[in-house]
Parts: C-alpha cells; sequence; structure tokens
C-alpha cells in the first residue's frame, strides 16, 4: 500500500512540534500539484503562531483540531491570476491533497479544513490571516505528530463504476 491508502484524517497531535525541514518537504509537494494552464495561482501560509492557530481554531467544530496542531498551513488562490473560480478551487484542492499525501508519507498527520466563502468562519479567516481581497482562502490544513490514527478502510465502490456511458 502507498501513503494514497494508507493517509487518514488526523485531528488528535502530541505537542512534539514539525521540523522546518518537513514543513518545507510539505510545501513541496504543494508546489509539485497539477495546475489548470499551469498558472500556479495558489499561496501558502504557514501559521505556526499558538495564538493565532487558536483564534483560527475557536469559531466552529470542523477546525477544532487547529488548537492543537503544532501548525496550519493555508492554501489560498489568487483570483487575480486565475478568476475562474472552479479552476482556482481545482489548482488548490490538487495542492492540498499532495500536501496531505507528503505528510502521511513524513510519518505526520493531517486534516483538511474546508472553507465555505458563505459561512461564519469565512470572514474570521480572512481577518486572522490578514488577506487582501483578490486572495481567496481556499483551505486549512491542520499538520502535527498523530496521537492517535485510524486505520484506513478499503473504499473502492464498485457501483459507482460506469464504463463508456452512464
Ligand atoms: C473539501 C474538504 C473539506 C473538509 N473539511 C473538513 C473540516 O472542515 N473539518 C474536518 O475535520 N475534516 C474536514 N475534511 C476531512 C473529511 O472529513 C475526511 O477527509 C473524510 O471524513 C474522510 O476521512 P479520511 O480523510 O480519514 O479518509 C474535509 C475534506 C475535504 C476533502
Amino acid at each position: 500500500m502507498s501513503v494514497i491508502e494508507t493517509r487518514t484524517s488526523v485531528r488528535t497531535y502530541t505537542d512534539e512540534p514539525v521540523g522546518e525541514e518537513e514543513v518545507r518537504r510539505i510545501l513541496n509537494a504543494g508546489f509539485s500539484a497539477p495546475s489548470a494552464k499551469n498558472i500556479r495561482p495558489y499561496e501558502f501560509i504557514v501559521v505556526t503562531d499558538r495564538k493565532r492557530l487558536e483564534r483560527l481554531a475557536d469559531t466552529g467544530d470542523t477546525a477544532a483540531m487547529l488548537k492543537n496542531a503544532a501548525l496550519a498551513i493555508a492554501v489560498i488562490g489568487d483570483t487575480g491570476k486565475q478568476p475562474a473560480a472552479e479552476l482556482l478551487i481545482a489548482d488548490c484542492a490538487a495542492v492540498t491533497e499532495n500536501m496531505l499525501l507528503r505528510i502521511e508519507e513524513l510519518g505526520l498527520g493531517g486534516c483538511w479544513c474546508g472553507i465555505l466563502r458563505d459561512g461564519s468562519w469565512y470572514p474570521r479567516v480572512r481577518e486572522v490571516l490578514g488577506l487582501p481581497a483578490h486572495m481567496e482562502p481556499v483551505s486549512l490544513i491542520a499538520v502535527g505528530h498523530a496521537r492517535r490514527k485510524r486505520r484506513p478502510k478499503d473504499r473502492f465502490e464498485e457501483e459507482k463504476l460506469h464504463y463508456d456511458v452512464y
């Protein structure tokens, strides 16, 4: 099995820090993702400041794990470089998954936090990260050393497969 099959979301972490070199390897996995027209309209914010992580976490359950994460990586898309919203989100999603796979490869744990534009968390994320108007937050990845890890399940779903036509 490769990291593609062994990866699971990890939401509880030990206090052990994540090294600078590991963070750079995670970021490099993000930079290696495919991108529409190779525009690569994304930028990353590495958040290690504990107060900022707590402020990011305290608005909702879905991102509560940020409070205990060693760090978070915000994947933000530049709407000036890629005005097509679908492509901007697709590019940032590819980046996010690449980073999660590298996190798994490094023996760390990560979790993808999605950001809904019309959700209550959205303005908070913008404010805490100090985003200018043209930068769209697409995901926040919580990163740390896993306190516990679930065993991955076989998710192959035969009934979702179609050949040649629906
Ligand atoms: C677009 C997207 C948004 C997600 N947002 C959240 C989130 O806000 N909070 C969270 O705990 N998990 C979030 N997840 C993780 C999913 O809950 C998780 O991937 C799913 O339950 C399957 O579990 P697994 O990652 O362990 O395979 C998100 C995943 C994706 C792809």
